[in-house]
């Protein structure tokens, strides 16, 4: 997958950096040749030795040694391979990176090179979600540096969310990705997916109906094509795809504000099934049954996230696609729906119950767009995505 490969992998300190041993493994198997950097802070997690056996070459360490210096000055090493992988990237290094400071090897590696740049995080879940962190990230997508992870789970602090590095096979799989140079190959492409949870209580919740097949086919499908995914999702019934940065979020402002962040974007696919409106007097507490009788819920209107983005002054996406669920007059409704919220593509489909759509494996579409309506053969919902995708990426091609 990887052969004639060669990658150029610095890693950062973090307890994280026990996988990078496992990751300079994968790699190899694959195929790619692998000369590693580590930081200072690497080195109090993974001794240069076992970095050394296990790559099967010397490991960088230094920016002012001679040794390393009169084999290959700094400069040289920095543009002599394929790809630069920072697994594990601290907090601290992106933000180096960010800023664009020098001030040791890796740093100085990152700065001189002119070959693509992938970043795989890890780091506390308060650091990673700190607003610092978000501003630097943006800054290194904007700079056109493409993100693998971080996961979300448990901690070696014992705190739970996202800020856990990729795992190794995860990162193999993204670099291959990146190799594969697909059509959508440095395209970057949000993909909203699932419902959204607006509680009432901390029990209780009003939710569309959604298992986030659609959603999460399309995403796979588009990372097939070599794009980077941003994969925001709701609570859904099926497993997020591999090889996207995955957010999950519960309610329908969390979800606003992911798209938010996660802009400026080449193309944005709405397949989230987002609840129109939230309970705005949700409770703290557990509601009661009462003698006093029914609660009064009070209900607010939830941002149309897809009409928001379409609307954008400056940084719209060039190809912005919704997805509309109609149970009567499809292409009307759809085609209406198109205008209205002022997004290019529509994907509309037929969910009344004797469809069998909803929840099911297969789907029947019509793409809706100013070309008119292009009825699609009822498939399984992964040729739907497939399918979906080579338009995107056509349209992507001539945007
Ligand atoms: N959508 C969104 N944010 C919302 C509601 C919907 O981004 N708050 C997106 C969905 O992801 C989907 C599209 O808008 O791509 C269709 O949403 P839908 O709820 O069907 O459209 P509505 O405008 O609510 O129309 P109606 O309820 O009248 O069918």
């Amino acid at each position: 997958m990887l052969s004639g490969k060669h990658i150029l992998l610095i890693i950062g300190g973090g307890i994280a950096a026990y996988k990078s041993l496992e990751l300079i493994r994968r790699l190899q198997d694959q195929g790619a040749k692998v000369t590693p950097v580590l930081t200072r802070a690497g080195e109090e997690f993974v001794t240069p030795l076992s970095v050394s056996a296990l790559a099967g070459v010397a490991v960088h360490r230094d920016l002012f040694d001679l040794t390393s210096e009169a084999e290959m000055g700094h400069i040289q090493l920095s543009r002599s391979a394929d790809l630069v992988l920072v697994a594990p990237a601290t907090a601290d290094l992106m933000a180096k990176m960010a800023q664009g400071l020098a001030n040791d090897l890796a740093s100085t590696l990152l700065l001189a090179t002119d070959t693509p740049v992938m970043v795989a995080p890890a780091m506390n879940v308060r650091m990673w979600t700190h607003p610092a962190t978000q501003r630097n990230i943006a800054q290194l997508r904007a700079d056109g540096v493409t993100f693998v992870g971080p996961n979300e789970g448990g901690m070696a602090c014992g705190e739970f969310g996202p800020g856990r590095l990729s795992e190794p096979h995860e990162i193999v799989d993204a670099v291959a990705a990146h190799f594969r140079a697909g059509p959508l190959a440095g395209k970057r492409i949000i993909v909203t997916s699932g419902p959204t949870h607006e509680p009432i209580d901390p029990v209780r919740y009003i939710a569309n109906r959604s298992s986030g097949a659609q959603g999460t086919a399309v995403a796979r499908a588009l990372v097939d094509l070599g794009a980077e995914v941003v994969f925001i999702s709701g609570p859904a019934s099926v497993a997020p795809p591999k090889g996207v940065t995955l957010v999950r979020v519960e309610t329908a402002l969390q979800m606003q504000e992911a798209v938010r962040a996660a802009l400026p974007a080449d193309a944005a696919v709405f397949a989230a099934a987002v609840a129109d409106w939230r309970v705005t007097s949700a409770s703290d507490r557990k509601l009661k049954k009462s003698k006093d009788g029914l609660p009064e819920l009070s209900f607010a209107e939830n941002p149309d996230i897809l009409k928001t983005v379409s609307h954008l002054p400056e940084g719209r996406p060039a190809l912005v696609v919704g997805f509309a669920a109609e149970t009567n007059d499809v292409v009307e409704n759809a085609t209406a729906k198109r205008l209205r919220k002022g997004c290019d593509w529509i994907v509309a489909n037929d969910v009344s119950p004797s469809t069998g759509i909803m929840g099911g494996s297969e789907n029947a579409v019509i793409l809706i767009s100013d070309q008119g309506a292009e009825s699609w053969p009822r498939m399984p919902k992964e040729a739907v995505a497939t399918r979906l995708a080579e338009r995107i990426s056509t349209a992507l091609l001539y945007s």
